[in-house]
């Protein structure tokens, strides 16, 4: 690796070339403040001027954002006129803000606050009109009030890059300039995914999840039965909003909360992650017997399920017609578990707890409901960062909470299977669990399918059945996604299964979780945003190592289950309950 030697207030450091001043500062303990830069150069606009430096070999200040060190470089931060410069720049952008703080969701993690206060900015230095505002509820999912908005980009460039379809863009021109979908339209009339990765890194709080506390609030008042149920990935981050190490398995403490939240009964959503791998396990296997269509591609991902039908549309068949987890779990909520306790499911109120943004949208798909009448499975769906405000204004004491266990009842058994849904190759390795027990009618020898995991883009292996080896993908985000669906499109897919997740490194990185803002503080490692997905990752893994059972088909309560009310998996009422239907989209509807 090539060095070079540069000085940072006057003190000798020795750093990669090819760093920009940011990264090299960091590297070695500085923090200049920056706004717009983002994630080791995912966004490097350079626009908001808020890191101006004094370099060697510069004419004037230099945005340490953009501008590569070099041999020789000497770095000031600290002068008068870098310091002046960057309060100015921060004024600048906070005379155009809409400064209502306090109802702001976004406060407690805004980095235009936390810069403002570090650069000792000053209240209306530039008085004057302000742009425009365009103020977006329309969908479910994602709210976009561009009075917050700093113009830094990094939305534009999250989609650009995670997905490859860039529905963000930047309008008009100067004053007028705002960024938000083609021609200023609302989210709901453009082929957005609503993975939420836009909400994930806006530093403010122009993009949030649609909060549905309110909603959970109302139905408590109402006298209820408001049951929860919490996805795997919440439980691998949610310790961070309290200041818990990443990667702090959190689910004792998470399940004692919401019972002191009011909740009436909390379950495991991983209950129903094995529910769909013995769906999704028993349709691919169908479809290899039978000659249907294969690839067959997972269906648990909202956001994928929405950028299938807007973008390949002409290949829905591909799709496992599994409903979600989340949406499993509330249809035999309303069914079974309502039967067996007397129930009345129209005063049971299902609240989904899940690291993602898009089941905000998922859940109001008329497709998706337990019955006849349109009774929506899951009737509010919170996010990782939504549980965490409700278990802070509450007054709980997160960290100091004991470890429980979620409700025993007859929805309780989830397996290490059902823990690794969280993450990229999750529903793979546990589908590769099953079926090869079901096929071989003995257990994966060392449980572990290594091809599925890591954080890459795209994975893949060989798994070897009744003497015959298939090949098996792995995707996460959508620009991913489009390799394995355009050989598909043009026949060439050489894959009997694949798995989709929306969001890259899968739902731990899902657009509900905690702010990963790190990325921008002190710290030697400037892949930091990798190093987050990494632990949640872990602490996923640990889950499942540390499982009584480890595959689905061994989860004693989906054998029950199956007994005394589904029958079989695939069954009819199985299809009734479980299963969806996907059409072709141009457009929110
Ligand atoms: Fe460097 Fe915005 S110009 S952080």
């Amino acid at each position: 690796m090539e060095m070079v030697n540069i000085k940072i207030e006057g003190i000798p450091y020795q750093v990669e070339a090819g760093l920009t001043i940011l990264e090299a500062a960091k590297k070695c303990g500085y923090n200049i403040p920056s706004l717009c830069a983002f994630n080791h150069g995912e966004c490097n606009q350079g626009s908001c001027r808020v890191c101006l430096v004094e370099a060697t070999g510069a004419r004037g200040l230099v945005a340490s954002c953009v501008y590569p060190v070099n041999e020789g470089m000497e770095i000031t931060i600290s002068s008068p006129k870098a310091v002046a410069a960057r309060r100015s720049s921060v004024e600048l952008i906070l005379s155009n803000h809409n400064r209502n703080c306090q109802e702001c969701d976004k406060n407690e993690y805004c980095e235009l606050l936390d810069v403002a206060r570090r650069v000792g900015a000053r209240e209306d230095m530039f008085p004057g009109e302000k742009t425009p505002t365009t103020y977006d509820e329309l969908t479910p999912t994602i709210v976009r009030d561009t009075s917050k908005c700093i113009l830094c980009g990094r939305c534009v460039e999250r989609c650009k890059n995670a997905h490859g379809i860039g529905i963000l863009g930047f309008e008009n021109r100067g004053f007028n300039a705002i960024v938000g979908p083609a021609e200023n339209r609302s989210f709901i009339n453009s082929p957005c995914i609503m993975c939420g990765q836009c909400i994930n890194v806006c530093p403010t709080g122009a993009l949030m999840e649609k909060s549905e506390i309110m909603k959970v609030d109302e139905a408590m008042a109402q006298g209820k039965y408001v049951v929860v149920q919490t996805a795997p990935a919440v439980r691998a981050a949610l310790g961070e909003s309290f200041g818990m190490p990443v990667g702090t398995p959190v689910t004792g403490k998470m399940v004692a909360a919401l019972r002191r939240l009011g909740f009436k009964k909390v379950f495991d959503t991983d209950f129903a992650a094995d529910l769909t791998i013995m769906e999704e396990g028993t349709e691919l296997l169908n479809r290899i017997k039978n000659g249907g269509v294969l690839p067959m591609i997972t269906s648990c991902s909202p956001g994928w399920v929405n950028y299938a039908e807007y973008y390949y549309g002409d290949q829905l068949d591909h799709l496992s017609s599994c409903k979600s987890p989340h949406e499993m779990f509330g249809a035999i909520l309303k069914t079974y578990y309502a039967e067996k306790h007397g129930i009345d499911p129209k005063d049971m109120f299902v609240v989904s707890v899940m690291p993602c943004s898009c089941k905000k949208f998922e859940k109001v798909r008329p497709q998706l409901s337990a019955d006849v009448n349109g009774m929506a499975d899951v009737d509010a769906v919170i996010t990782t960062r939504e549980l965490a405000r409700m278990i802070k204004r509450s007054g709980i004491n997160f960290t100091r909470l004991p470890d429980e266990d979620y409700d025993r009842d007859i929805v309780h058994d989830a397996t290490g299977a059902g823990h690794i849904f969280g993450v990229t190759g999750g529903v793979m390795e546990a589908a590769i669990r099953t079926v090869y027990y079901v096929l071989e009618g003995k257990e994966l020898e060392g449980i572990n399918y290594m091809p599925a995991r890591g954080l890459e883009g795209i994975k893949e292996g060989e798994v070897t059945l009744q003497g015959k080896t298939i090949k098996i993908a792995v995707a996460s985000g959508m620009k991913n996604a489009k390799v394995l669906l355009d050989q598909i499109r043009e026949g060439k897919s050489p894959y009997t299964f694949i798995e989709i997740m929306g969001c890259p490194g899968g739902c731990i990185n899902g657009g509900g979780q905690p702010y990963v803002r790190d990325t921008f503080m002190p710290n030697e490692d400037i892949d930091i945003y990798d190093k987050y997905l990494q632990l949640r990752s872990k602490a996923l893994y640990s889950e499942d190592e540390r499982a009584v059972h480890r595959q689905s088909h061994n989860n004693p309560d989906i054998q029950t289950l199956y007994k005394e009310y589904l029958g079989e998996p695939n069954s009819h009422k199985a299809h009734e309950l479980l299963h969806t239907t996907y059409k072709e989209r141009v457009r929110f509807d």
